[in-house]
């Protein structure tokens, strides 16, 4: 027998046994507690919970370590591309050339939306937020390609992960051009994935397109950098989406959705605004002042995370492109040195030290992404783009376990207890 948790509940002891993954804490696994307690656990927010069984992407937020199937997320970064990194997390190993070959041919020939979604656009206002149109579009996929909807079909899974992983970025380009009042781009499968992304969005039908290769390294390098990062709370809520047995186009949406919100994905477009705002070096003190004060909700974006207990490792390659984009736009920013001298004070201020909280990937990626040229509310929609891969596997990864059950947490009812109804006249 492994080793096992005691629980002394109302004088009676059970046991519970202790899982051990490949690397990172054990977990206690309770799940016969209520039947044998009849009692709950409490952990709002899950800071003590694994919600799932995962061999996809191991963080360790002390040592700020961040892995996809085993190789270090700066390897990836480097070396990698954004194709390979999805056949990566999708397959579980790294692919041979004829493998890679295959499945970027494969994505290629997905990225083309259903002539009929530009009427969804078209139903849009025209200032309307990119991610708006991600969570509706993406939602809409499914009433468009039903015939890859049968979740028990791994067949079916395969290629509606395909699918959505190659038409995000076909349909972020569009919410862009949507918003500046220029026609859809079509993809061109003569470019890479992240090339093709880049004209669909920059390119005009007018105009002869020139993919800047040191962009699309970048370009591909920001979505490496966001490809995956375990149970966050925008891929809990696809596999809980997912859990039901909802169709993944419609799950993919449910993720983009929780990605909106500033705590999570929207952190990149608020860690810019909260940038500009700040302007000059010389105001930063008066922000640092503001984020620690209670009474003031104010918090420096792009800062803090629930895992990240160190230097966020995605941050350290986002600063570094940060240069190579600028060095090959020949361009600069004055926010860049605002953000770097915002981040030393911060982290020479004993309330960033003792909550250790350090620059997570949001703090430098708008920088990069504003010098490419995209509004700041395009910078969530970006995330999603890169996301989608890392949500595809884990939905995969849930639908594939024989044990997956339907998500269904419990509470703590502090309401009122039974009591009759009252007539209106009475009350
Ligand atoms: N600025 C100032 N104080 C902060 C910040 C911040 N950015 N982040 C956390 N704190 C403080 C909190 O006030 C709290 O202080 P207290 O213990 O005195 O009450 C303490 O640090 C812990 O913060 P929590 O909110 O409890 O930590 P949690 O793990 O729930 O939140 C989160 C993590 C949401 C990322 C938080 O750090 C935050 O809001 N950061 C800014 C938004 C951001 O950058 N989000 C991107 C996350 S990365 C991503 O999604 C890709």
């Amino acid at each position: 027998m492994g080793d096992q948790v005691k629980l002394n509940a109302a004088g009676t002891e059970y046991d519970y046994p202790v899982l051990k993954g490949s690397v990172g804490p054990d977990v206690i696994d309770i799940r016969k507690l209520y039947a044998q307690t009849g009692k709950f656990t409490y952990d709002p927010g899950f800071t003590s919970t694994a919600s799932c069984e995962s061999a996809l992407t191991y963080i360790d937020g002390d040592e700020g370590v961040l892995l996809h199937r085993g190789y270090p997320i700066g390897q990836l970064a480097e070396n990698s591309s954004f194709m390979e990194t999805s056949y990566l997390l999708l397959n579980g190993e790294l692919p041979n050339a004829a493998e890679l070959a295959t499945f970027e041919n494969t994505i290629t020939r997905h990225t083309m939306l259903h002539e009929q979604l530009a009427n969804f656009y078209r139903g849009f206002r025209r200032d309307a937020h990119p991610m708006a149109i991600m969570c509706g579009v993406v939602g809409a996929l499914s009433a468009f390609y039903h015939d890859s909807t049968d979740i028990s079909d791994p067949e079916h899974r395969k290629i509606s992960s395909h699918r959505l992983i190659a038409k995000m970025p076909t349909i972020a380009a569009a919410a862009y051009k949507y918003s500046v009042g220029q026609p859809f781009v079509y993809p061109d499968n003569k470019l890479s994935y992240t090339g093709n992304f880049l004209r669909m969005t920059f390119g005009v039908p007018a105009e002869e397109y020139e993919v800047i290769p040191a962009v699309e390294k970048a370009m591909d390098r920001i979505f490496i950098l966001h490809a995956d990062h375990e149970q966050n709370a925008s891929t809990s809520t696809v596999r809980l989406a997912g859990s039901s047995g909802a169709n993944p186009f419609a799950c993919i949406a449910a993720g983009i959705a929780c990605l909106w919100g500033p705590a999570h994905g929207g952190a990149n477009e608020a860690a810019l605004n909260m940038l500009k705002e700040i302007g000059t070096p010389d105001k930063i003190q008066h922000y640092i002042d503001r984020a620690k004060d209670k009474n003031d909700p104010f918090r420096l974006m792009g800062f803090g995370h629930r895992v990240y207990k160190n230097y966020d490792p995605r941050a350290t390659v986002m600063q570094k492109t940060v240069r190579e984009v600028f060095d090959a736009l020949k361009v600069t920013d004055p926010l860049f040195e605002t953000a770097l001298r915002l981040e030393e004070i911060a982290l020479s201020d004993p309330y960033f030290a003792e909550k250790k909280l350090f620059p997570n990937v949001d703090f430098y990626s708008g920088i990069i992404l504003s010098a490419i040229g995209f509004p700041t509310t395009m910078f969530t929609a970006l995330f999603a783009l890169a996301r989608t891969v890392g949500w595809v596997a884990q939905w995969n990864e849930m639908i594939s376990d024989p044990g997956q059950k339907i998500g269904r947490p419990r509470q703590l009812y502090t309401g009122p207890t039974q009591r009759d109804y009252v007539a209106i006249g009475q009350r």
